[in-house]
């Protein structure tokens, strides 16, 4: 007996020192120490034993199973911390280890001019409004001196959103001109970028909605000087000290007089062609048109309730996508619109 309760040591401790997974360390619990276990099998045996034997054998028996369990025990201990050491350096972090980069959006390019515009006229002492794009139609044509009857005013051209055409999404942002000189006394100068609604159909050049800045200038002894001053400073802070501006005489109900303005082609120089053929950026004119301007009429000043005898003034309009178009060579308005992030990435 005293043989059987050591080959069951040995057995025991072999077969728990190969044991390499929890599961197994069970098994050979049941093995030896279960009720139907090998240790229990030998301990059946004992009333076989003569009253001498019994005492030295049970207690053989006991240290036997107390060497067993300890056993147990140590290497579950020891099989758990090999596991947790193995999870460890499987989930190991390396905090010096470079992160995934989160892409960055940034400003689109026509964010991009019209921030610069805005920091030209703000350096000039302007300050920059914001007003409706859903406008009343004396403010976009009435009162900017467009009467009934005349042509901007078609329906095919207009977005009116009345039956009655009294309101109507604004055409231009001009109306920013009669809003601030009816809230504010000489003398004024602001900026006012915004969208505007045309019914055009989208093409290269095109879009039922674009962007405007509007500029308007009232004080005593404003003249045309003025204008040309400040519009040739914007264009050569904007595009560049050697561009070339040029005004050109234009009609404009609002203003008197009004011209157009024009920077020479970026392309051609002005030369109208680029290596014998027409300059595709200026379409052989030489020059590019900007924005409109002119002196802010009379009747416009006085039905804000400013004295033109006493206050004159300047008064632009610009499309901000022609401004982002030219400064940066892009050749169709629609991908300004589209928002490709392999176009957008370019800038
Ligand atoms: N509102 C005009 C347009 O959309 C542009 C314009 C021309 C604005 C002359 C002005 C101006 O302020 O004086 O075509």
């Amino acid at each position: 007996m005293k043989q059987q309760l050591e080959t069951i040591q040995k057995k025991a401790r072999e077969a728990l020192e190969a044991a390499a997974a929890p599961e197994e360390l069970e098994a050979l619990r049941v093995r030896f120490l279960g009720k139907k276990g090998e240790l229990t099998a030998v301990l059946k045996q004992m009333g076989s034993l003569s009253p001498e034997e019994r005492p030295a054998m049970g207690q053989l028996a006991n240290s036997v199973r107390a060497g067993i369990e300890a056993e147990l025990e140590s290497r579950m201990e020891k099989l758990s911390a090999m596991a947790l050491d193995l999870k460890l350096r499987s989930e190991a972090l390396d905090v010096t280890m470079p992160g995934a980069e989160v892409p960055l959006g940034h400003k689109h390019p026509m964010s991009i001019v019209l921030d610069e515009m805005k920091e030209i006229f703000i350096g000039m002492g302007f300050d920059v409004v914001d007003g409706p794009e859903v406008e009343l139609e004396s403010y976009n044509f009435t009162r900017l001196n467009t009467p009934e009857g005349h042509p901007a005013r078609d329906r095919q051209d207009t977005f009116y959103t009345t039956e009655d055409d009294n309101v109507l999404l604004r055409t231009q942002t001009s109306p920013m001109q009669i809003r601030v000189m009816e809230n504010r006394k000489p003398p004024i100068r602001i900026i006012s970028p915004g969208r505007v609604y045309r019914k055009d159909e989208v093409d290269a050049t095109h879009s039922p909605m674009f962007h405007q800045m509007e500029g308007l200038v009232i004080d005593k002894g404003i003249t045309m000087a003025d204008l040309k001053g400040s519009l040739t400073q914007m264009v050569k802070l904007l595009y560049g000290e050697e561009s070339v501006v040029r005004f050109r005489p234009h009609h404009f109900p609002f203003t008197e007089p009004s011209c157009e303005v024009d920077v020479r082609c970026f392309k051609c120089e002005g030369a109208g062609e680029v290596s014998g053929r027409t300059c595709p950026t200026c379409h052989g004119e030489g020059w590019i048109e900007i924005l409109g301007a002119g002196m802010v009429h009379p009747t416009v000043l006085e039905g804000c309730g400013i004295d033109p005898d006493e206050y004159s003034g300047f008064a632009f309009g610009c499309g901000v996508e022609r401004m982002t178009m030219n400064r940066f060579a892009i050749n169709d308005l629609r991908l300004i619109f589209e928002n490709d992030v392999r176009f957008l990435n370019q800038f």
